[in-house]
């Protein structure tokens, strides 16, 4: 049975089972942050670029709206499938607590390929058209950026070309459905993203939070047509902590301006449902490591920083592993991985 929150009728109370315990619920604190957007770059102007990115979650949007039989053919609980729709986070939650999401995760051979299209759904009317699309700006995007934060460093500008990024692109739509009693909830569990870069566009909504100091939770506005970029755990592990913040301040008073508010490691983040009750979808491309791939901290950075490296040199299939095992919070990652 396709246990989808966005096929149910909508409910006037909130079900226990998505009852959080008290301290891992949304806070009431109103701190909220507008991430820095990169000053457009000189040339010629561009075509405004808001209404595409409106438009790609508006279809998206028409997906979870498809019957609830449409939905069923797609749905799946089969988390070895690379393609499929379900409800909840791969993230494990308490033996009670459901989160408050519905997921398509589509994985994506790049560039894409006709077994992988064939694998998506094909309703609403061209939703794989919409979504190689979004792949291909949103990896090509994430590959510039990986190559501006190369030349802050001081690596090769293609240092993270080839196998570092050349796995398998991960889509995924999230959908928040209006919530009956958003304060109790969850829609994703704290976690920082596993794979490399993340490019996130969410809409008018909010509901993002970033993880601060001594643990709050602040809203991240959402900016129209704007990404959210995340530096994903293998890219911390590259980098080094240090080079993060040595990018920061270099170019935040520079005028290259790589968008990162100084929450340059892997930051922790996590979703909650609309506090006014509204639908929310957001769309995220992953870009990650090949599963063979050995992800270990740079070696020139490591030799420049005159220590030893702080991170072992695992596998992106191995990271994947532990992670499963350890949990998604950042502190069980760093006693995992950090030397
Ligand atoms: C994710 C994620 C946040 C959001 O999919 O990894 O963090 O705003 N999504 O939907
Ligand atoms: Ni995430």
């Amino acid at each position: 049975m396709a246990n989808l929150l966005s096929s149910a009728a909508s409910q006037e109370t909130l079900p226990d089972s998505f009852v959080f315990p008290e301290d891992q619920r949304p806070p009431t604190s109103t701190a909220a942050v507008e991430l820095p957007v990169p000053p457009p770059r000189r040339g010629p102007p561009r075509r405004p670029r808001r209404r595409q990115g409106a438009r790609i979650l508006q279809a998206l949007d028409k997906f979870f709206a498809l019957p609830a039989e449409d939905k069923a053919a797609f749905y799946s609980d089969d988390k070895d499938k690379p393609n499929r729709l379900f409800s909840g986070s791969m993230y494990r939650a308490g033996e009670r607590e459901r989160y408050w999401r519905d997921c398509l995760r589509l994985t994506c051979a790049f560039p894409v390929d006709d077994a992988t299209w064939n694998d998506w759904p094909d309703k609403p009317h061209r939703i794989r058209e919409v979504v190689e699309r979004f792949l291909m700006a949103t990896r090509a995007l994430g590959m510039e950026l990986l190559r501006l934060l190369c030349e802050g460093v001081g690596l090769r500008h293609d240092y993270f070309d080839g196998e570092l990024s050349g796995g398998a692109v991960i889509v995924t739509v999230n959908h928040y459905p209006p919530c009956p009693d958003p304060a109790r909830t969850l829609g994703l569990p704290p976690h920082c993203d596993r794979n490399l870069i993340t490019l996130l566009r969410q809409g008018d909504v909010p509901g993002l939070q970033v993880a601060y100091r001594g643990g709050d939770w602040i809203d991240v506005r959402p900016v129209p047509g704007a990404f959210v970029v995340n530096f994903g755990h293998q890219l911390e592990a590259r980098l080094h902590l240090d080079h993060f913040r040595q990018i920061f301040t270099a170019t935040r008073y520079g005028d290259r301006g790589i968008a990162t508010n100084g929450l340059l490691k892997s930051v922790e983040h996590r979703a909650v449902p609309d506090a006014a009750a509204r639908p929310r979808t957001s769309v995220a491309t992953f870009i990650m490591p090949t599963g063979d791939c050995l992800v270990a901290p740079a070696e020139e950075l490591v030799a420049a920083a005159g220590e030893g490296p702080r991170y072992r040199a695992v596998t992106f299939r191995e990271f994947m592993e532990v992670y499963k095992a350890v949990g998604a919070r950042r502190e069980g990652v760093e006693k995992a991985f950090k030397t």
